[in-house]
């Protein structure tokens, strides 16, 4: 049997097209293996979103390619960093047999089979009405307790420093009855979590008149049998319609948890990024979902050192994120990249000494927010999702509360699936401890 080797790098999307390739490549009678130095096929799935995680790709190739010296095996590189740089890839690395965006998983079995003989590259983009999303599961997804499901590809917005519409195409929503399939089939694995994931979930059907909406999505998604949580990402503040926040007064497998990237706290900043919102309508948003769902945590992600911000502009971020008390943020500091508009503004690009130091202060900042929201929680009794083992300690298990807080408590591997009530012994930035609160305490 041959094995095959995937490398995931980026967000959730490419993990979810990894997984979709493990699932084509199935009835080819490839095997995953989790050994690099095992494998018969590898393939790396880039991410260009910064130049660091492009980077990675550069470190992972330099690992693999001196072993087709000593062994045969397929060298394949996907995902978005081979999309932006196409047939470059084999001039820039010889050794690599195969090249393909993210348009072209639902073909990598042809790929394959046709790279035994010649290289292959392949970085179309199918039209919108003929993009095939893939329908066959993971098979890691079973026996799993959460997955994603894909509701859209690509992205129609235009921020001035994104990379994605580029690398992803323009945004094409899945059809609705295909999405509720694959829940069920999930669901039918033993899945009980769904996150359902997208460039701009908010913005799923609006294309097509009278097509269903995200609110309906959502909706349809919570009334399939055993379905628990649901999850979604990512969100763009724009488009967070009013339809979307009721569903959090509505639908109790809603998770009390949203991902709601703000990039700034300037207007200033928001215009020139094109997001086309302000920093009011921002804390309007963050209040109607926190009047319809009271215990609502949002986490965000923020930009810091986009060309022309100023000491006040960050100023204005500072603030933003003290207003809102987000608890989790993915904070960058701004990486030029190819094609992007933001290239335009590099003659106002911010040093990196001062960039730097904006990110340390922003992070500092957070890490103060997230223990002291944590410190509270201690002496609570939370309800968890059991995921499984802890990766770190023997005989403690993980789990997640609706609120996206992960949480480590000893117990048996074998409540994984379950929910369980656990009493919170200690706050960390980033995670919580805790024991079973429905167990006698350790003598
Ligand atoms: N530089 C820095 N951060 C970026 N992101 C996207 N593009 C860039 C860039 N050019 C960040 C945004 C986005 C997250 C996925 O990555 O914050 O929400
Ligand atoms: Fe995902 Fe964007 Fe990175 Fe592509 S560039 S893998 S879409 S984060």
């Amino acid at each position: 049997m041959p094995r095959v080797y995937i490398k995931t790098f980026g967000c959730q999307m490419n993990e979810y097209d990894s997984g979709k390739m493990r699932a084509q490549l199935a009835p080819a009678g490839f095997v995953p293996t989790e050994d690099m130095d095992d494998a018969d096929l590898v393939i790396v799935n880039t991410c260009s979103i910064r130049e660091k995680p492009e980077q990675k790709l550069h470190s992972f190739l330099g690992r693999i390619l001196p072993q087709k010296k000593v062994r045969p095996v397929t060298v394949a590189v996907a995902g978005c960093v081979a999309q932006m740089d196409g047939g470059n890839i084999f001039k820039k690395y010889p050794g690599v047999d195969l090249v393909f965006g993210p348009d072209a998983v639902a073909k990598v079995r042809e790929m394959v089979d046709a790279a035994r003989t010649t290289r292959v590259l392949d970085t179309e983009f199918f039209g919108a009405d003929g993009y095939p999303f893939p329908s066959d599961l993971d098979p890691d997804a079973s026996g799993r307790v959460g997955a994603f499901v894909t509701i859209q590809k690509g992205c129609d917005n235009r921020c001035t420093f994104c990379i994605v519409p580029s690398t992803r195409g323009d945004e094409v929503s899945r059809p609705f009855d295909q999405i509720l399939a694959e829940v069920e089939g999930l669901v039918g694995e033993g899945v009980r979590e769904i996150t359902l994931i997208g460039q701009n979930v908010n913005s799923y059907g609006l294309k097509i008149p009278g097509a269903p909406t995200f609110a309906d999505l959502l909706r349809a998604v919570h009334a399939v049998p055993g379905v628990e949580v649901i999850r979604y990402t990512t969100s763009h503040p724009r488009d967070m319609g009013d339809d979307v926040v009721a569903c959090y007064a509505e639908l109790p497998k809603l998770a009390s948890h949203l991902h709601l990237p703000v990039q700034s706290g300037s207007d200033r900043v928001l215009r020139r990024m094109k997001r086309f919102y302000t920093r009011a309508r921002y804390l309007e948003v963050v209040a109607k979902l926190r009047a319809a769902r009271p215990d609502m945590v949002l986490t965000t992600d923020i930009i810091v050192g986009f060309p022309g911000e100023t000491n006040a502009d960050f100023a204005e971020t500072m603030s933003l994120v003290e207003a809102v008390r987000f608890e989790g943020s993915f904070s960058f500091k701004f990486s030029p990249r190819p094609g992007t508009p933001a290239l335009r503004l590099m003659d106002e690009a911010v040093p990196d000494g001062v960039a730097q130091e904006r990110l340390e202060k922003l992070q500092a900042w957070q890490r103060e927010v997230q223990l002291a929201a944590h410190a509270t929680l201690v002496g609570q009794t939370v309800r968890v999702l059991v995921e499984g083992p802890s990766a770190h300690d023997e005989g403690v298990v993980c789990g997640r509360t609706s609120t996206f807080k992960m949480v480590n408590f000893p117990g048996d591997p074998a409540l994984t699936g379950q929910w369980i009530d656990v009493r919170i012994t200690r706050g960390f930035a980033n995670t919580l401890r805790g024991e079973r609160a429905d167990a006698e305490p350790a003598a």
